[in-house]
């Protein structure tokens, strides 16, 4: 298993992968694999990932620009991010984001930020410290992790993509 950038050929294995790491999960809205073609129409996918196990995909993960208080300071987010159910749990997610974060910090990002389980992003340098909100989310699951810089406060927005 290597992580590469996407190629337009994983166009399609990539939706199909998303439709069905998302399916299950309560919290989805079944939109995901639409934002991330959003995204790609609109120039916003600055760091698009995939987990290739001999041609297969197995998991993807997406950055985009974000803006703090309105604006765009060289902070991006991370996800949605996906892994295919049965390979879950077995490192892959971590693999991703870690090539992300290696990937925003050779473009000389600010940090990255993602809503989500502290749980699954702790162990990569995610925290909150509860300066970060996005609507009216328990701060706990707004984390960001700073590359450089102070530590952000303010209202996280993210790309156009999200929201339409
Ligand atoms: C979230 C997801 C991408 C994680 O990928 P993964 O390959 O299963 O995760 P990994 O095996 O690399 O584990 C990464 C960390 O998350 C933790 N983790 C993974 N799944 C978890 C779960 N369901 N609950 C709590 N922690 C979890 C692991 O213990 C690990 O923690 P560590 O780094 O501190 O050891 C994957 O489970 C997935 O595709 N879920 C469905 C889609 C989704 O919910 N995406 C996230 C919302 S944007």
């Amino acid at each position: 298993m290597h992580i590469r950038y996407e190629m337009p050929a994983d166009v399609d294995a990539i939706e199909d992968l998303i439709s069905a790491a998302f399916k299950p999960m309560p919290y989805s809205e079944g939109t995901e694999a639409e934002i991330i073609r959003r995204l790609r129409l609109s120039g916003d996918l600055a760091i698009s990932l995939v987990a290739d196990e001999e041609g297969e995909i197995l998991g993807h993960v997406a950055f985009s620009p974000v803006t703090i208080d309105g604006v765009h300071d060289g902070w991006f987010g991370l996800g949605p991010i996906s892994v295919a159910p049965q390979r879950q749990r077995q490192g892959i997610g971590r693999a991703l984001i870690a090539r992300g974060i290696e990937s925003l910090k050779a473009m000389g990002a600010s940090g990255c930020a993602l809503i989500g389980n502290p749980e699954v992003y702790g162990g990569a340098g995610f925290s909150s410290d509860g300066q970060l909100t996005y609507h009216d989310l328990d701060t706990r699951f707004v984390q960001r992790i700073v590359f450089r810089g102070a530590a952000p406060s303010g209202v996280l927005r993210f790309a156009p993509a999200f929201e339409e």
